[in-house]
Formats: structure tokens, C-alpha cells, sequence
């Protein structure tokens, strides 16, 4: 079809807004259109360019996944090499950096900067006339791979940049998975039976290295950029590199510091030790560089380190514990998988008692045995993991431990697929099972239905009320019966029906995660949800129609597939639809925008008593505002109810409005 001149305009303004999102969520951590709005203005960008494919430029964001997979990835030499940093690991080896610096430079004044040790893994990106153009690992720090298809599909980095001044250019920075995107991939991958990954940043390295950047490009990568290397312009120092990068749009970590003194750069690394746990995503220490580049230069390098530069290093969060037993979990899809019940011992603001152990073929490398001194290790998870065994410490009757080959719960007999790592309980009607699939579909980030914690719903299913997740919906009907349970009221009894009720108005994509496919994660399920836009249509789809979605692969299309055409799956989505559950995506429509709502932000904290969270932050954006998750100066209120924690001192500190459930009614009118 032959393109016009409004159809180029309307290309590019969808590309803009698109790049503008990207920006505003991945850049600034502070999104303004609803990710719904975002699906939607990249379907009809990939629509219109498939239309005119004349029109498709190569730093378009649809370009972000493309083409057949990678067989080989291209060995690639870095103009300049990438080095590493030596080490320090307390504050006389700072010093001791200082001095050597102070001698190098004899007399003149010299600054440092400080920034964060992150916990990833380096990629040079090199950019020509302006567009993104070679994206590589770091290697061997002379030689790396060719990653750039892989790269791309971060949408943290730019593909293109406006500026007059820098168009050929190289930025490095560290690739890393924040912490909780982590535990949702470690999660996507027990649903799928895949092994699970050690920590972010194996993830993160493991990921750049994929072939298939469909599959990249599902695992939520991201970058912080610390270094411009460019020809266009003089440079002097590297704060003014940072803050150049922050200017073309890269993404830079907030908390870096220019100090002049040694006594500075050591509050820096204590405020930071401080507040890491609390940090989204790993560091494992600061990075101590000398600010102008000319000094930089002046000091030089000592074979693979630059002198000018240092990292101290933050303590191991690890422990010795000994392991007092191995038990076994069976998780919703049957997966097996085997827990260390541990000496309870301190570690890292927290007193442990267990640590996974992810699947057998782990306690057999590891060679993890019962009465066993071990290693543990908090990460990214709060659920700390087995690092080593400490072989000098074992006892001499020891035994290996024996891969079960029976169902801990109900005995029925376990399965491990050729390709998988994980043993299955193969009894769909297993209890475990039962209760995994009741608690996943209650979850926070399914329909969300506060008060049905585990001890509620084994007692449900106790007492016959509940046979599976379906029967939820009906429990109303056993309203009376209820009420006259041992620890529960009429008003308990009542806020958890109100909370089911409730539930019934989360969209459809929740609904489709909350079923439980195999396979289908959170992020899958909104994906899948916006673009077949109904159950009906997802159900009578064909396994190619599934597959052909940006960023799903094979493996979800034929679960998704089979799962419609099971008859079990077929009565549970019956039900589920006779109880009034979201079988649609709601078209995003008009908004009831409301002045008091419009373009601000709210925080929730505490427990509100007439509305759960999900419903006051549905009202709140469906009334033109934004829920945050986290206080800031650029919150607008915070909307606190009862216990509310130091989220009300932050906003008390930062003078932020705080309004109770009164004066929010108010204010929606
Ligand atoms: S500067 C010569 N800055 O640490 C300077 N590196 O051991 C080296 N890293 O390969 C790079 N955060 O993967 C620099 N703020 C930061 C960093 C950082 C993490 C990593 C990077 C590098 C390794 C050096």
C-alpha cells in the first residue's frame, strides 16, 4: 500500500510516545500511561509498519525484537579495553589508595567520584551518526561477543539519539536484573520446570547470551551506564560524562557523588552499606574513581586495572548453619522440590531457619546431605540458599540423601521429564497441588483476594467448602456456616466474601494468570490477554496464532493450547465464567477524569478499612491519578490507614499530604 504524508506523521508520533514511555518507565522509573495505553500504541505502530514496511526505520521500537535467532555471535575487539578494578575490602586499603593517588599527582588537587558497585555484567555500546550500532560483552577485555541484537530489546537504551553534539560515541555500563524481576523469572521458571538460576547476575550474563533474543526480550534486562568515551567533544572530567549520558538519555544510577577527601568517599560507602538491602537491585560495593579524566591519565594503569580508579568491596551476607532435615515441598503444578530446615541462625537482618534447595540435581552436585554444616547465603531472595557444603564438619554415619521417587503428600508416583530438571507429582487431585493452585490464584498478583491466607484455606477445604479455586466464588452460599467456624466472626467472614466479590472485577489478564496454566507468568498473561483481547477468542485460537505473539515462544503456545482443549480445564473455565469473572479486556474508553485525581500521585500505606489496595488504586487511576509504590518529593498524597509504618514519617519528613479514608471519599466526591 502506498503510504501518505499522514500516515508518516502518524508513525512517527507513535513512535515518539513509545520512546517517550520507554523512557519515562525504564529511564526515570516514573511511567505516565497505563500499560494498557502502551500495548495498544505499539500494536497499531507494528500494524501500520507492517502495512508499510517502507516506513520501518531500524531504531523503531517494534525493532526491538527481530529476526531469525543468532547461530554463532560474532567475536568483536574493543577500540579501547575494557579493564577491570582492583579491590578493597576495608577502609586502611582506601587509605592506602589515597596516598598512592597523592604521590602520583604530587601537588595538585584532585576530586574523586563515588558510585555504586553494580552486581551485572558489562557491555560496551558503541553508537554511529547517532544510532545504536554494536553492543558487546566484555570477554576477555580486548575481545567480545557481538550481542547487539540482544541488547536491544532492553528498552533502557536508547537506539537513537538526538543531539547536535554526540553522534559517534561508545557508553559502557552493567546489565543487571533487579531483585524482584529475579524472583518472578526464578518463578516463571519453576512453573516451566526449567532450572533455576543461582542470582541475578548469573541470570543476567546467561540471558545476554541467548540466541533467540525473542526469548531475551521476555527477561526483564536493564542497564546503568558509567562511562562516554567520544571524539565529538572535549571531556574533562567523568561526573561531567555522567552527567552528558543523563543528558542524552542513557540511564544513569542516581547515587553518585563528587568528594574531595578520602574521609568523604568513606561516609559515602557507609551510607550506601546502609541502605542496600533496601536498593531494588544488587551492588556489591562502590566504585572510588578520580574525577578528571587528565588525572585519570596522569596515573595511568597497572596491567588490567586502571590505578585511578578502585572498588570497595562490601561484606558477604553469608553464614554457617548446620541442616537439621530435608523436607520436601509440592508446589501447585506438582513440582517437587526439597527445603533445608536449619539451626535458626542471624543473618543479614534476619533470623533464618530455612533455605531452598532447589531441585535434587542441586543436592546431588552439591552432594547436600541431612546433619550437614553448610554455607548460606542471603541474595536478591529473601529465602536464603545453600552456598557449600563444609566437608570437614560432616559426621562419619552420614548418607547421601535418596532422590524420592513418591509423592511426600499423596504418594503417588513422581515424574521428571526428559528436558527438566524437576521431579512432578503426577496427581493433578494431589492436596498439595490443590491448595498451591487455590493459593496462587488468591495471590497478590492474581485476583488479589486479601484474608484467604494458607491457614484459611486449608481449613476451607477441611471442612468440604471448597474443592478448588472455582468453588471461591461460591462460598457466599455458605455464609452461616461460616460464622460459626472457630476464630471467625461475622465481620471476618464478611470482609473476606466483600474481598471475592471484589476480585471479580480484576481484567482479564490477572483472570488468565490466576488459572494456573503451565507456563504462563504474569508478564506472559498480559501479553497473551492484550492481544487476544478475550477467553473466547484465546480459546478457539490455533497453537500458530499463540505463537506468532511478540515474545511468546513454543512452549506457552502449546501449553495454552492444551490447556483449552482438556476437559478439566474446560469445566473450571465454565465455572469461572458462570461466577461473573473479567473474560475481556476492558477497551481502555473514556476516563471519569476528577480534577483532585488528575496527575497526581498517590502512595497507600497501612491498612485501609473499606477498600482493599487494588480497589482504591483502581479508583484512584481510573479517576486520573497514579499509584507509586515508594514516597518521594513528587508524591502528591499518601493515603494512609491504620498501622501505617515509616512510609508516614517519610511523608511527614518530605511534608508530603497524608489524607485517611474520609477525606479520600471526599475527594472522590
Ligand atoms: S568502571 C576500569 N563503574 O566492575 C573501570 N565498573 O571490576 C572499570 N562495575 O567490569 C569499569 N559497577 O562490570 C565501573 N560503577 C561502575 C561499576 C563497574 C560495576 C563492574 C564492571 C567491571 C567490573 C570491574
Amino acid at each position: 500500500m502506498k503510504s501518505s504524508p499522514e500516515i508518516i506523521k502518524k508513525i512517527n508520533s507513535l513512535k515518539e510516545k513509545v520512546v517517550d514511555a520507554d523512557y519515562k518507565y525504564y529511564v526515570l522509573a516514573e511511567p505516565d500511561i497505563e500499560d494498557y495505553t502502551y500495548d495498544m500504541l505499539m500494536k497499531e505502530l507494528i500494524e501500520l509498519e507492517e502495512k508499510y514496511p517502507e516506513l520501518r526505520t531500524e531504531d523503531s521500537p517494534t525493532q526491538r525484537v527481530s529476526g531469525e535467532p543468532t547461530k554463532r555471535f560474532k567475536v568483536v575487539q574493543h577500540e579501547v579495553p575494557m579493564l577491570s578494578l582492583s579491590n578493597s575490602y576495608n577502609f586502611d586499603e582506601l587509605i592506602d589508595f589515597d596516598k598512592r593517588i597523592k604521590s602520583l599527582i604530587k601537588d595538585q588537587k584532585y576530586e574523586y567520584v563515588c558510585e555504586l558497585k553494580f552486581d551485572g555484567v558489562a557491555v560496551s555500546l558503541v553508537y554511529k551518526n547517532g544510532k545504536f550500532t554494536l553492543g558487546a560483552t566484555r570477554g576477555d577485555g580486548t575481545k567480545g561477543d557481538d550481542v547487539t541484537n540482544n541488547l536491544k530489546t532492553i528498552r533502557a537504551i536508547p537506539l537513537s539519539v538526538r543531539s547536535d553534539q554526540y553522534k559517534d560515541f561508545e557508553v559502557r555500563g552493567e546489565v543487571f536484573i533487579k531483585k524482584d524481576d529475579f524472583l518472578r523469572i526464578n518463578e516463571e521458571q519453576e512453573i516451566r520446570g526449567e532450572k533455576l538460576f543461582a542470582n541475578a547476575r548469573n541470570t543476567s550474563a546467561g540471558t545476554l547470551k541467548l540466541k533467540d533474543n525473542k526469548v531475551v526480550a521476555s527477561r526483564p534486562l536493564n542497564i546503568f551506564t558509567y562511562y562516554l568515551r567520544t571524539a565529538d567533544t572535549k571531556l574533562t572530567s567523568h561526573y561531567e560524562s555522567l552527567n552528558i549520558l543523563k543528558d542524552l538519555r542513557f540511564p544513569v544510577n542516581q547515587h553518585f557523588k563528587k568528594v574531595s577527601t578520602i574521609d568523604e568517599v568513606k561516609r559515602f560507602c557507609d551510607e550506601i552499606e546502609d541502605v542496600r538491602d533496601n536498593l531494588p537491585y544488587e551492588i556489591d560495593g562502590v566504585v572510588v574513581k578520580i574525577d578528571s579524566l587528565a588525572q585519570q591519565e596522569q596515573v595511568g594503569y597497572v596491567s588490567r586495572s586502571p590505578r585511578w580508579a578502585i572498588a570497595y568491596k562490601f561484606k558477604a551476607k553469608q553464614q554457617i548453619t548446620k541442616i537439621k532435615s530435608i523436607s520436601l515441598q509440592v508446589g501447585r503444578i506438582g513440582t517437587i522440590t526439597p527445603v533445608a530446615n536449619l539451626e535458626p541462625v542471624f543473618l543479614a537482618g534476619s533470623t533464618i531457619s530455612r533455605a531452598t534447595l532447589h531441585n535434587f540435581d542441586e543436592i546431588e552436585r552439591k552432594d547436600i546431605r541431612e546433619g550437614d554444616y553448610v554455607k548460606i547465603e542471603k541474595g536478591g531472595d529473601v529465602i536464603p540458599k545453600v552456598v557449600e557444603v563444609i566437608v570437614d564438619k560432616r559426621f562419619k554415619e552420614s548418607k547421601k540423601f535418596a532422590t524420592p521417587s513418591k509423592c511426600p503428600v499423596c504418594n503417588s508416583k513422581l515424574e521428571k521429564p526428559e528436558d527438566e530438571v524437576n521431579y512432578y507429582c503426577v496427581n493433578y487431585f494431589c492436596p498439595a497441588q490443590i491448595k498451591g493452585r487455590i493459593l496462587h490464584f488468591v495471590c497478590r498478583d492474581a485476583m488479589e483476594i486479601e484474608g484467604l491466607g494458607e491457614s484459611i484455606v486449608e481449613i476451607f477445604l477441611d471442612k468440604g467448602f471448597i474443592k478448588d479455586y472455582t468453588d471461591i466464588y461460591s462460598l457466599k452460599n455458605h455464609k452461616e456456616e461460616l460464622v460459626k467456624l472457630e476464630r471467625f466472626g461475622k465481620k471476618s467472614v464478611e470482609n473476606i466474601l466483600n474481598a471475592i466479590e471484589e476480585s471479580k472485577n480484576k481484567p482479564f489478564d490477572r483472570v488468565l494468570f490466576a488459572i494456573g496454566i503451565r507456563h504462563i507468568g504474569f508478564r506472559t498473561a498480559r501479553l497473551i490477554a492484550n492481544n487476544f483481547g478475550s477467553m473466547e477468542k484465546l480459546s478457539s485460537a490455533r497453537e500458530e496464532e499463540i505463537n506468532e505473539i511478540h515474545e511468546v515462544g513454543p512452549k506457552i503456545a502449546e501449553s495454552l493450547f492444551n490447556f483449552f482443549k482438556d476437559e478439566k480445564s474446560i469445566k473450571l473455565i465454565d465455572k469461572l465464567k458462570k461466577a461473573g469473572l473479567n473474560f475481556e479486556m476492558e477497551s481502555s474508553g473514556e476516563m471519569k477524569i476528577n480534577e483532585n485525581f488528575k496527575d497526581k500521585t498517590f502512595v497507600l500505606t497501612g491498612t485501609l478499612e473499606k477498600y482493599t489496595r487494588s480497589k482504591a488504586s483502581e479508583i484512584i487511576e481510573e479517576l486520573g491519578g497514579k499509584v507509586t509504590s515508594s514516597i518521594s518529593k513528587k508524591t502528591d498524597y499518601v493515603l494512609a490507614g491504620k498501622d501505617a509504618g515509616s512510609k508516614l514519617d517519610k511523608a511527614k519528613s518530605l511534608g508530603v499530604r497524608v489524607i485517611s479514608e474520609e477525606e479520600f471519599e471526599e475527594m472522590v466526591g
